[in-house]
């Protein structure tokens, strides 16, 4: 059997993890989850930790659910470690989106001012996990979730003793989605080969039952791009005769970088009503951890779609079912590039399709290299990636501050230096490197 180490046991998205498990037991019999979480995490993950033992008494399978605050004692032994931490918890995400718009920039905990500070301070976090397994269980898989994903995987590449890692998003499964509900059809029908960075990947073919169907698709996808969405994204149409010219699907984080002045005009008005996604979440947090406490609940409850993360446990179970048993499926991930994409460098984390087998991921050489209208903007974005996972491991003023001014949605010296300089001071306690 296998040990599964959930590092941030304790947030509200476990549940969703645990129905994937459940699901798949027979293929991926897990007889010990790990739900590992901080002190002042401890209410929370008891909570959930009593949820997860109800629904694995309600599905009837032989899984041992521990919860704990020793790190080590978790990682222990384990097969696969899943991270979805939350540096600095909610209020810290809150800060990341209004501080930022106080000075009139997008607001967004991934993208941006936010997504520097969210790596600044999860980087080390990661680092220190990722050093634990090396001595603790060297052979096991960290499957980093926790955003900025591509900025941490930049960090892993370049300062982490253990080498087996990959970094997961659940965007592409949802533009799949987005897809399947644009034809009206099952979502285990749809198959796209995507390709880019995390929160930057660009769908190139797309497959119905195998079949390559991207040129109808597409077209279908240009009248009603509206419908491939996540739920932590304003739904705004992006322009017919831009996607045209384009000729990839973008995903919906494409919107802050094609729609700057639409999205951040949207986010100012929340700024002011106080309805920043980080205050909205907060919300439908409390209202989930109420559900979850109800002891007679045992399923994970509709409510968790709410959130972006929706459906990540498919992208995560999927995953570790396919190296389990050595599928030889594709599946969308964070790995290193090697050579696949030619005109990158071959130690840059790209997310890309790939083979997943035993020994991880191989990407699926659909293309060799990044077309040249999207290039630019990869670039620029993997520019700040590296900025930041060095500002965060050295404490680096200076990379930090060009990270911050080289992103396009800050892309000011001076507002930009000062917004710096005010993030640093509020996250001060997270960030003992600066
Ligand atoms: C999407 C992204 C995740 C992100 C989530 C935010 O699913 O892929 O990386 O964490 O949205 O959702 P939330 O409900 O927290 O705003
Ligand atoms: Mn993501």
């Amino acid at each position: 059997g296998l040990k599964i180490a959930t590092i941030g046991g304790g947030s509200s998205y476990t549940p969703e993890f645990l129905e994937g498990l459940i699901k798949r037991y027979d293929e991926l019999p897990v007889r010990e989850l790990w739900l590992v979480d901080i002190e002042a995490g401890l209410e929370k993950l008891q909570i959930i930790g009593d949820l997860a033992k109800r629904m694995i008494d309600k599905a009837n399978v032989p899984m041992k659910i521990y919860t704990t605050t020793d790190r080590r004692k978790a990682l222990e032994g384990a097969d696969f470690v899943t991270t979805q931490i939350r540096v600095g918890q909610m209020k810290a995400r809150a800060k990341d989106e209004r501080i930022p718009l106080s000075y009139g920039f997008i607001g967004q905990e991934t993208n941006g001012a936010g997504g520097l500070f969210k790596g600044l301070r999860t980087i080390p976090v990661i680092l220190e996990i990722a050093d634990e397994m090396n001595e603790l269980c060297p052979n096991a898989w960290l499957i980093n979730f926790t955003n900025p994903v591509g900025m941490v995987m930049e960090a892993l590449i370049r300062y982490s003793k253990h080498r087996k890692f990959i970094g997961l998003c659940n965007v592409p499964i949802g533009v799949e989605r987005g897809i399947a509900k644009i034809l009206d059809i099952d979502y285990n029908r749809v198959r796209i080969d995507f390709a880019g960075l995390n929160h930057m990947v660009y769908g190139f073919d797309v497959f119905i039952d195998g079949i390559r169907k991207t040129k109808e698709v597409f077209n279908r996808f240009i009248e009603d791009s509206n419908l491939v969405n996540m739920k932590n994204i304003e739904l705004l149409e992006f322009d017919k005769e831009f996607l045209k010219a384009l000729k990839l699907i973008p995903c919906p984080y494409h919107k802050y970088y094609y729609k700057t002045k639409d999205m951040l005009e949207i986010e100012l008005e929340h700024f002011k009503n106080g309805t920043t996604r980080a205050e909205e979440v907060i919300k439908t947090e409390s209202e989930l951890f109420n559900l979850y406490k109800d002891p007679s609940l045992d399923v994970k409850p509709v409510e968790l779609e709410k959130r972006g993360g929706a459906y990540y446990s498919d992208v995560a179970c999927n995953l570790i079912s396919s190296i389990y048993n050595d599928k030889g499926d594709l599946q969308v991930v964070n790995t290193v590039n090697k050579d696949t994409i030619r005109d990158f460098p071959t130690d840059y984390a790209i997310e890309i399709t790939c083979k997943i087998t035993k020994d991880g991921p191989i990407p699926h050489k659909f293309i060799d290299e990044f077309p040249l209208t999207i290039k630019g903007l990869i670039n620029q974005i993997k520019t700040f990636e590296i900025l930041g996972a060095q500002a965060a491991v050295d404490g680096d003023y200076e990379k930090a501050l060009l990270a911050m001014i080289l992103n396009p949605l800050v892309a000011n010296d001076i507002l930009g230096h000062k917004l710096l300089d005010e993030m640093l001071e509020v996250n001060k306690e997270y960030l003992p490197r600066f």
